[in-house]
């Protein structure tokens, strides 16, 4: 089997490596990537000299790895791929998804307050209401760019609700999430216009954290800004640091997930009949687009100590990371793995992570995958990609940048 390399994110950009991820689970499933010299300069403004890695792309192992907080940590290296100053870690390890026990355990317990089983049922009725809209807006044209004028508008639309944004600040937000996420590939890099977006994103979460404390509403912002644990609140930072996670961690992985579902329901016209003739399939289907796309690539562990993964020797300090593409495609888990099956049930899928960092808003994103399905097949029955499909370029989430589609137009 030819290598890939798996530290170029220009290795993602031409396509998924499944085929080297299927040899990897086989032969090598604690794989050491060594790493690229391309790397060393595209983390700019960091640049600094990148380690390799241990790469992960068994079920059982991603989820021995994702439970074990103590032995591999989020919080020593960040959940991200790249080696990163210590100061730029230690401002990174105001997110949560950065962090371990007891710090994690704890602001989860308070972030949780605000992600109930009600809210996100509330939301659900939004998530519709949004979805519809979305859809009138492209319906008449009978074609047009999947990702900018559906696939990205949910996501944030369905974040600026859940925060309580008021209607008149709802572009602004648009926006400056948009310049703030779009900084890993050339054709988007202005790592400035990122970090002043973020800038601005921090001072509107302050602005918004301030009119709730005064004047509570029925929104998650209100929740977070009063909601306590063990006596104490989250701060004013914590509370504009949390915002811009919610941003970061909400906005590309669903968009990803509602942009590679249509590419894969596109690809197999079965698939897709068997939704239009059976909405109740939605539900199977969610979970298998997830699977099938697994939006997000890459998470990141340290390991603690001296240790092991299916009996290799892993070293204290050694960079562990996480491959959900492949441990999605097991198939000591999974029959027929590389298969797009929209029925496929159990699945139990590894698209939101593992153990105690699961996605906190996995039941919000998969009621928007839900919705802009179910709104999309039953009023453009025959959409499908009309055109090339550029993808991001990104060793961390699988994102399509541009991807046509066409349909009868609605009258
Ligand atoms: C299809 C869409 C999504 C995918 C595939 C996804 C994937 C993931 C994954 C893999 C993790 C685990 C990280 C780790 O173990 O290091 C995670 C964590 C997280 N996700 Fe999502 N996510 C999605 C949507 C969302 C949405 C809509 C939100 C918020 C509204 C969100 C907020 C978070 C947060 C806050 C965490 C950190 C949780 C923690 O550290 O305890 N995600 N997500």
């Amino acid at each position: 089997m030819q290598t890939v390399d798996l530290f170029d994110s220009g290795t993602y950009e031409r396509e998924m490596p499944h085929e080297y991820f299927t040899w990897l689970r086989e032969h090598e499933p604690v794989h050491w990537q060594p790493p690229g010299p391309s790397r060393v300069s595209e983390i700019s403004p960091v640049n600094l000299a990148q380690r390799g890695f241990w790469a992960i792309s068994r079920h059982r192992d991603v989820v021995e790895v994702s439970l074990d907080q103590q032995r591999f940590s989020s919080e020593r290296g960040t959940a991200l791929l790249n080696d990163i100053d210590e100061g730029t870690m230690a401002q990174l390890r105001l997110w949560m998804i950065n962090q371990d026990a007891p710090r994690h355990t704890k602001l989860r317990k308070l972030v949780n307050k605000g992600f109930t089983k009600r809210v996100i049922e509330q939301m659900d009725a939004h998530v519709r209401t949004l979805s519809a809209e979305i859809v009138d807006r492209v319906a008449r044209k009978g074609e047009c760019d999947f990702v900018a004028e559906i696939a990205s508008v949910l996501p944030m639309l369905v974040i600026a609700e859940l925060v309580g944004c008021p209607a008149e600040d709802r572009d602004k937000l648009f926006n400056l999430s948009n310049r703030m996420i779009g900084f890993e590939d050339p054709d988007f890099a202005d790592g400035d216009d990122a970090a002043g977006a973020m800038v601005e994103l921090l001072e509107y979460a302050g602005h918004l954290g301030k009119l709730r404390r005064a004047d509570p509403r029925d929104d998650l912002t209100s929740t977070l800004v009063n909601a306590e644990v063990d006596g104490e609140k989250l701060d004013e930072l914590g509370f504009n640091m949390f915002f811009i996670l919610l941003i970061l961690a909400g906005n590309e992985t669903t968009r990803n997930a509602i942009s590679g579902g249509m590419l894969a329901l596109s690809e197999h016209p079965d698939q897709r009949q068997k939704l239009v003739d059976d909405p109740s399939v939605l539900k199977t289907a969610t979970e298998e687009i997830l699977r099938y796309v697994s939006p997000v690539i890459t998470m990141r562990r340290t390991a603690t100590c001296d240790t092991e993964i299916a009996g290799h020797s892993i070293r204290e300090n050694d960079k562990v990371v996480l491959f959900y593409p492949a441990a999605n495609r097991d198939s000591d888990v999974f029959e027929n793995p590389q298969q797009f099956d929209v029925a496929r049930d159990p699945n139990p899928h590894l698209a939101f992570g593992w153990g105690p960092h699961f996605c906190l808003g996995a039941n919000l994103a998969r009621g928007e995958i839900r919705c802009v399905f179910s709104e999309l097949l039953s009023r453009l029955p025959d959409i499908e990609v009309s055109g090339p499909v550029r993808r991001l370029r990104s060793s961390t989430v699988n994102s399509i940048k541009s991807m046509p589609v066409r349909f009868t137009p609605e009258r």
